[in-house]
């Protein structure tokens, strides 16, 4: 009879189940993630492919307390629209919804467990219990993830899943720019294996030989800090053609109002660059422009100043008919609206711009002057072997060239290193106020650097995928990428501006002479490191995905000046 009335409810259980599975078929495009803690308060957000009803989180010892949350659509995501064959149609806006929920009245507590739920159409759906915590008082040890450029590449997730294992649970992200490969991608976002939140929140599918890596449930129980990169920068906006070509296409701000004089400030936007979705995506500190492309925040013992330090990427290549980051192509020198400008700074950072008025405040201020531990993030790296070191982060200096007739025969850009705003303005500045590190990425390598004061520089961009390293140790030079002659002489190999590397401390890798390397650049080992608030040290991991039985060496590990 027991067994009889066991049967009976299993049998009731499964046929309740697939009832629920069919009448419900709304779903969370996302796992829950965290942001900008305070010492009595925690942003909650997720995201759904429809506006729903209803949404709140569930807190607390017993999950006893009910926090609604307020729902906004994504502006800019967009779908591709293709044909059977796989043709581009065309893109046209998704419906993703984002809700944010501000947990407060949490300054008497540690972590707590919560969830996330969505009402719909008289049904619901709850998300898996994770935990939060307010901001972590100063002195507690915090252990953060140094990270960057995950823009769908292959080995993200192996990277993510190793750091999870050999670290456990971090109490925070910062993640040094290009978070995915196209800004308003929703595939790069959501529903790629690879995605953003799929790598970072262990629901992502990639596979190396026989192994299977799912990233790791990392951003649901830790905040993430991140600065803007060159791939969060979306260019001229259009519901035509695809994505990645608008990304490739941005435009500067002052040719668009030269050009187009009667452009409304949406059509001013439409018509240069935005990075509308980044902004949307995460609720972090405002800057005095009333965005948060940079921002200064505090997390536990380090005060983290993030800058707006990126531009877009152009080919080096001088191919007349290329857009390139020294000339315009042959076929637009008539045409000056369809001119890219070279490798244009996004958002001015030289001395007596907004932004550098802002970071003398900020690290003029009593919280970044009492910070235990200060640390300066930013896209674009001051000090690397890699191939992104070229050319000066500087505005590009165009010359139109004429012939007898005043017919326009080439348009050519030069980045003189004395311009270098990063060299020239920043650095001094930075050292002069203490900072202690430097983090940055965009190259695709590890590698660090230390200046002559003490200040660290690291790059722990060779997550997925590497650009390669330029360095007489394996005699790659930097001009294999610009052959055409008459260029500025930059750095060939190594630092352009003059750093050696340091050698990691623990167990380099080699080149094929048995040379010990200062740096990891590879498309089949990944880098992670792990800053240790407590212990002022950062250790860097490499994880062999052709090797996966040799398992996560630790490879390096140095600590900030005191
Ligand atoms: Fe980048």
């Amino acid at each position: 009879m027991k067994l009889l009335k066991t049967l009976y409810v299993m049998l009731f259980m499964m046929i309740a189940s697939s009832a629920q599975s069919t009448q419900n078929p709304i779903k969370f495009l996302t796992d829950p993630f965290l942001q900008t803690p305070t010492q009595s308060a925690v942003h909650v957000i997720w995201f759904t492919e429809f506006q729903g009803d209803q949404h709140w989180v569930e807190w607390g010892p017993d999950l006893q307390y009910k926090t609604m949350a307020n729902s906004k659509l994504m502006s800019r995501i967009r779908h591709e629209i293709k044909d059977e064959a796989k043709n581009l149609i065309k893109n046209e806006n998704s419906n993703v919804w984002r809700h944010e929920a501000i947990i407060s009245d949490l300054s008497n507590h540690d972590r707590l467990p919560y969830r996330v739920v969505t009402a719909s159409n008289d049904t619901f759906i709850t998300s898996s219990t994770f935990s939060f915590a307010p901001l972590p008082a100063a002195e507690k040890p915090l252990k953060i993830l140094l990270t960057s450029d995950h823009q769908l590449k292959p080995m993200v997730a192996a990277n993510l899943q190793k750091a999870a294992e050999t670290i456990g649970a971090f109490d925070a992200v910062f993640f040094a720019g290009d978070l995915v490969e196209i800004p308003d991608g929703f595939e790069d976002w959501f529903s790629s294996p690879k995605s953003f939140f799929a790598c970072l929140q262990g629901h992502a599918n990639t596979v190396f030989g026989t192994t299977q890596y799912v990233g790791a449930s990392i951003i649901q129980n830790a905040p993430i800090f991140p600065a803007i990169g060159n791939h969060d920068v979306m260019g001229r906006y259009s519901l035509d053609g695809d994505l990645l070509s608008q990304f490739k296409n941005p435009y500067p701000r002052e040719s668009v109002q030269k050009h187009f004089p009667d452009a409304s400030p949406e059509e001013l936007k439409n018509l240069s660059f935005n990075s509308d979705t980044y902004e949307e995506m995460f609720s972090l500190p405002l800057n005095p422009a009333g965005n948060n492309t940079y921002y200064a925040i505090t997390v536990g013992d380090v005060r983290l100043v993030t800058l707006y330090a990126t531009r877009i990427w152009r080919s080096g290549l001088t191919t007349p008919t290329l857009r390139g980051k020294y000339q315009e192509s042959v076929d637009t020198l008539t045409h000056p609206e369809k001119w890219g400008h070279g490798d244009f700074i996004f958002e001015p950072l030289e001395k007596g711009s907004p932004q550098y008025e802002w970071l003398v405040k900020e690290l003029e201020s009593d919280e970044f002057k009492n910070a235990k531990i200060k640390v300066v993030m930013l896209h674009n790296p001051l000090h690397t072997l890699g191939e992104n070191a070229i050319p000066p982060y500087c505005d590009p200096i165009q010359t139109i060239h004429n012939d007898s007739n005043g017919n326009i025969t080439n348009v050519t850009y030069e980045y003189p290193m004395a311009n270098d705003v990063l060299i020239r303005d920043i650095e001094p500045l930075l050292e002069k106020h203490g900072v202690d590190l430097v983090f940055f990425g965009h190259s695709h390598i590890w590698n660090r650097f230390e200046s002559s004061g003490g200040m660290a520089y690291l790059e722990t961009s060779n997550v997925g995928n590497s650009y390669g390293a330029y360095t007489s140790l394996n005699g790659i030079k930097r001009d294999t990428m610009v052959p055409a002659p008459n260029l500025p002489d930059y750095a060939e190999l190594e630092d352009p501006n003059g750093l050696e590397p340091v050698m990691p401390t623990i167990a380099p890798l080699e080149n094929d002479q048995g040379k010990k390397l200062p740096f990891i650049s590879s498309n089949t080992i990944s880098v992670f490191s792990v800053l240790d608030t407590g212990t002022r040290s950062i250790d860097s991991y490499y994880f062999d995905t052709e090797h996966p039985e040799k398992g996560v060496i630790k490879f390096d590990t140095f600590k900030l000046r005191e």
